[in-house]
């Protein structure tokens, strides 16, 4: 099973810009997890301070026991081997070809012959339909490949963790549902713990079992997948329907006139340049006949069942549709209670129950995916 992360109040700013603040959560081992946000809200920073790339001001950031943030560099190296990381912009090395490009992590870290390493790279060229561009050099290739090579080469050493920011930008519709398809098949055969970086809605309706959002300098949602998807949130709403009317604006957020004046727009029949609504809880994308059931799947919705109750009513009742027969005689009464089933082992606001959120953006009041107490919850 991958490696569980564990990340605590972390803060990070360059100089005086605060990118984000006490951001808490947990990714469950095993699991699929989508960081969600618009652009410029610090996802690929969070990312890169979970490898220790950059360095946050406070906070920990807990991989198998070792806090990344205060380890030694040496640790800090043993630590980053469990990863597999594909940075936004592929990382690609200019100079070297493809082959040479995915079998680099295999050259660094291991001690493996060329003709095991030519087995590696070509099973994961092959795995992101790169066969037959190997001699090619990152500058010769789309921007799609580019994509999928830094994918193949965060594969090569079995990673426990695997991080990819937004494995999606520059891939047309249908490659981008075999990369969500590769995701799913991957944490299916290796039960590595995946975290996404996405904007693309469609990637996390289907991929993952756990959704947050970052929006102004907060963590400002972290959980299981229902709970966003049917979220009543504006910024979650605006964000999940590609709206214009909402909190997140073209630049910074946006001022209440501002949005009044756009409300006013589309009152009048200005299109808002959004789809129709898409929230709610559609199925997850299944593994590929023949590979067998992901175990991430059971762990998490045994974890997910024993704090149903402390669940958003739309949430819950998205989770309850979800549940097969099978499930339901697993989970018994729960499976078909609407209120509180049993205490949370870690009691949130006192009671152990869901607060709403208000109607401002302080929605990290829900329950974090291993019940942790969000920031100010006590
Ligand atoms: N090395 C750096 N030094 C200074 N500021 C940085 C650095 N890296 C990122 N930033 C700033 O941090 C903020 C967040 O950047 P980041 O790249 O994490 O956004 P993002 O959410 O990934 O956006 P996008 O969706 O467009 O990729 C931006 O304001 C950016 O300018
Ligand atoms: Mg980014």
């Amino acid at each position: 099973m991958g490696a569980e992360v564990v990340v605590e109040g972390l803060t990070k700013s360059f100089g005086r810009q605060t990118i984000w603040r006490d951001v808490t959560l947990t990714l469950p081992p095993g699991e699929v997890s989508v960081m969600l946000g618009p652009s410029g809200t610090g996802k690929s920073v969070f990312l890169k301070s979970m490898i220790g790339l950059l360095k946050p001001d406070r906070g920990r950031c807990e991989i198998n026991g070792v806090d990344i943030v205060t380890c030694s560099e040496h640790k800090l190296y043993e630590i980053r081997k469990l990863f597999g990381v594909l940075f936004q912009d592929g990382a690609l090395f200019g100079s070297m070809n493809l082959y040479d490009n995915v079998a680099f992590p295999l050259r660094e870290h291991t001690k493996k012959s060329e003709s095991e390493i030519r087995k590696v790279v070509f099973e994961k060229l092959d795995m992101t339909g790169l066969n037959g561009a190997e001699k090619k050099l990152p500058g010769e290739i789309s921007g799609g490949m580019r994509k999928r090579a830094g994918l193949a080469r965060a594969l090569v050493l079995d990673p426990e963790i695997i991080l990819v920011d937004e494995p999606d930008s520059g891939l047309d519709p249908v490659r981008t549902s075999y990369i969500s398809q590769l995701l799913i098949d991957l944490n299916t055969q290796i039960d590595a713990t995946i975290l996404i970086v996405s904007h693309n809605i469609n990637l996390a309706r289907t991929v993952p079992d756990n959704i947050g959002m970052l929006f102004r300098r907060e963590l400002i949602m972290f959980g299981p997948r229902e709970v966003l998807l049917t979220s009543e949130e504006p910024v979650v709403k605006q964000f999940l329907n590609g709206s214009r009317i909402g909190p997140i604006g073209m630049s910074e957020e946006k001022d209440e006139a501002t949005m009044a004046a756009e409300q006013a727009q589309v009152d009048a029949g200005h299109h808002d340049g959004g789809t129709d609504d898409v929230r709610g809880v559609v199925p997850q994308i299944q593994p590929t006949p023949g590979l067998g059931e992901r175990a991430g799947v059971r762990r998490r919705l045994d974890r997910v069942m024993s704090i149903l109750h402390t669940l958003p009513p739309a949430a819950q009742q998205g989770i309850r549709d979800s549940l097969t027969e099978e499930d339901r005689a697993r989970y018994g009464a729960g499976a078909g209670a609407t209120t509180a089933l049993r205490p949370s082992p870690h009691p949130r606001n006192g009671d152990g129950g869901w607060q709403p959120a208000s109607g401002d953006l302080n929605v990290a009041e829900l329950p974090t995916s291993n019940y942790r107490e969000p920031r100010g919850g006590q």
